[in-house]
């Protein structure tokens, strides 16, 4: 018996040396050590050994029993330390290669226009108001002077919610809904960027757009209060040597009331496709406020008198960075997005 134990030591051993992987160790431990293992199998018959000699026997069988774990522990070892060698030598990391680069977004070209228009009238000492999306017939139109059957009405064709609420169709009720609350307060300086809404849809044309309004009351406000201001504003957006020009208009709560152009920022005034030869670009509406929209914000006429405007943000930006179709901002393309 003791010569077989012997014989089983030898040949773990041998084969210990020769095995190349993790898998084969551990079956070789199972071979050797495990429950059903040839050590143990051989140590079942030490009932037939002589008594005297059964301690040799186990002394012998734990020796070699010992000896093989050291063995397979230190071969794990090795093959393990082998392994992470050979992985560290395939997966060298180039540090030469480019870095992948993490992917900024940036702003809307409408956003960007619109902080750009709000830091010019903030700038020019105005203040920045809000008021709702979903609006009253009452300050969409009636408080603007639009009473009901107003055929002006028909220039904005409107999304109704019932026959008394609306999706605002401009910004304008909101110069009311600040005036309501500012009286008898003066003077009152606010530009008023929102969305609003039309049943429109066409290259220029969207059924939601931008617009930003703007309204000054004060004590003696002026019509040349009004071109200053909005020749200020235009040469800051589009480069001092551009030129404004005012024509005669109508809105309901404006007298007078104007259209204004700004030359062509393609031609520089010369003629070309997008200004259709004219050489000007029709960009806001004005005016002076309206004594009726005065008086039914709660402001005497006879002493306060106001300007406002009222601009397309999506006209501003296509001008700016020369886009021939308003539909791109809202198309999410990021082809598109990326170059502003
Ligand atoms: N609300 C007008 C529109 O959407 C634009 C406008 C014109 C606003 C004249 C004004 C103004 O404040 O004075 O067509």
């Amino acid at each position: 018996m003791k010569d077989e134990l012997l014989e089983i030591g030898k040949k773990a051993k041998e084969e210990i040396e020769k095995i190349s992987n993790l898998e084969g160790l551990n079956n070789l431990r199972v071979k050797y050590l495990g429950k059903r293992g040839e050590i143990t199998s051989i140590l079942r018959g030490i009932s037939n050994v002589e008594p005297q000699k059964r301690p040799e026997i186990g002394a012998i069988a734990n020796q070699i029993r010992a000896e093989i774990e050291e063995l397979i522990e230190k071969k794990t070892k090795a093959l393990k330390e082998e392994e992470k060698n050979k992985r560290m030598l395939e997966e060298t990391i180039d540090v030469t290669l480019p870095g992948k680069r993490c992917a900024f977004g940036n702003k809307h070209p409408l956003t960007k226009i619109l902080e750009e228009i709000q830091s010019i009238f903030l700038g020019l000492g105005f203040s920045v108001a809000e008021g709702p999306e979903v609006e009253t017939d009452y300050y969409n139109f009636e408080a603007l002077n639009l009473p009901k059957d107003h055929p002006a009405r028909d220039m904005q064709d409107t999304f109704f919610i019932n026959s008394e609420v609306l999706l605002r169709t401009h910004t304008s009720p909101v110069q009311v809904r600040v005036m309501e609350k500012a009286y008898p307060e003066l003077p009152v300086k606010i530009i008023c960027p929102g969305k609003v809404y039309r049943r429109d849809d066409d290259a220029t044309h969207s059924p939601m757009f931008t617009q930003v309004e703007g309204l000054a009351v004060d004590k003696r406000i002026t019509f040349s209060d009004l071109k200053g201001t909005l020749s200020k504003f235009v040469q800051i957006m589009f480069g001092e040597k551009t030129k404004v020009r005012f024509r005669p208009s109508f809105f309901p709560f404006t007298e007078p009331s104007a259209e204004v152009d700004i030359s062509c920022v393609i031609c520089a005034g010369k003629g070309c496709r997008v200004c259709g030869n004219t050489g000007w670009l029709e960009i806001l509406g004005a005016g002076m406020v309206h004594p009726k929209v005065l008086e039914m914000s709660g402001y005497n006429p006879e002493e306060a008198a106001g300007f406002a405007f009222g601009m397309g943000v999506e006209r501003i930006a296509m001008l700016k960075y020369g886009i021939d179709d308003l539909r791109l901002f809202y198309d999410n393309d990021l082809r598109f997005l990326k170059q502003f």
